[in-house]
């Protein structure tokens, strides 16, 4: 299986943090950003990665990570043009993937748990967690323990449980990706990815134990600065 970060967007929630920087270079305690994702993905086993950022900051990525050597992996480096959705993005993998299947990450989402992904074959995986504030996540909605639905930032979330920045897909993510159309935001939205894996029956849903936060926003972020400061000094 293959790793993909997405590290894109303009960051124009985090104003002005990511005016001279990408929002994935930020500090969480003791590291930038996009090292927190990238261990996620090498501690699940994952040994080639790919980066898709956007343009302007692609060249501190490669500064910053270079060739994954240090970290006993191999890096690779794509560039998102425009800022068309996480799905669009995700397309631009297709080549890097070759008919494998595919763990994504988002730049911006911190996890505590390491990942099992040894057993999947076929088919998608989503990653579960309560959270207090749903609208701002695709949301699951549920039937006993059995997703039924993702809905995209809902203004009334049908339960409290966010699907999390961690996706794994089986090959044929690329064609799912060719039929979405861009969302009321104009963009190919992940959550749409999802559904289409839903519809065939072919997803599975896990709830992670550990903590988990995105850090795209100032409270966020100021939360996972906490979290890994206390995670550190344990
Ligand atoms: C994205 C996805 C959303 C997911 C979230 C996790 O939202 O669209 O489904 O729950 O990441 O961080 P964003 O915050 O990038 O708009």
């Amino acid at each position: 299986m293959k790793g993909i970060i997405l590290a894109g967007g303009t960051g124009s929630r985090m104003m002005p943090l990511t005016k001279v920087t990408n929002k994935h270079l930020l500090p969480v305690y003791n590291k930038p950003m996009i090292y927190y994702p990238l261990h996620t993905l090498i501690d699940a086993g994952i040994k080639d990665i790919l980066i898709i950022s956007g343009k302007g900051h692609a060249g501190d990525f490669l500064e910053l990570l270079g060739s994954g050597k240090e970290f006993g992996v191999k890096l690779s480096y794509a560039i998102q043009e425009e800022a068309g959705g996480i799905a669009q993005a995700l397309g631009l993998a297709e080549d890097f993937a070759d008919n494998e299947s595919v763990c994504v990450i988002l730049g911006d989402n911190i996890f505590e748990d390491k990942i099992k992904i040894n057993d999947f074959k076929t088919g998608s995986m989503i990653f579960l967690k309560q959270v207090p504030d749903p609208h701002r996540f695709g949301v699951a909605e549920l039937k006993g323990n059995k997703v039924i639905g993702v809905e995209e930032k809902p203004r009334t979330p049908k339960s409290n449980y966010a699907v999390t920045g961690l996706y794994v897909y089986d090959e044929q993510v690329f064609d799912i990706i060719k039929t979405l159309k861009p969302s009321g935001r104009g963009e190919l939205e992940i959550t749409d990815v999802n559904n289409a894996y839903l519809k065939k029956g072919k997803m599975k849903a896990f709830m992670l134990k550990g903590f988990w936060t995105d850090a795209g926003t100032f409270e966020s972020l100021f939360r996972a600065n906490d979290l890994i400061r206390q995670k550190t000094n344990k």
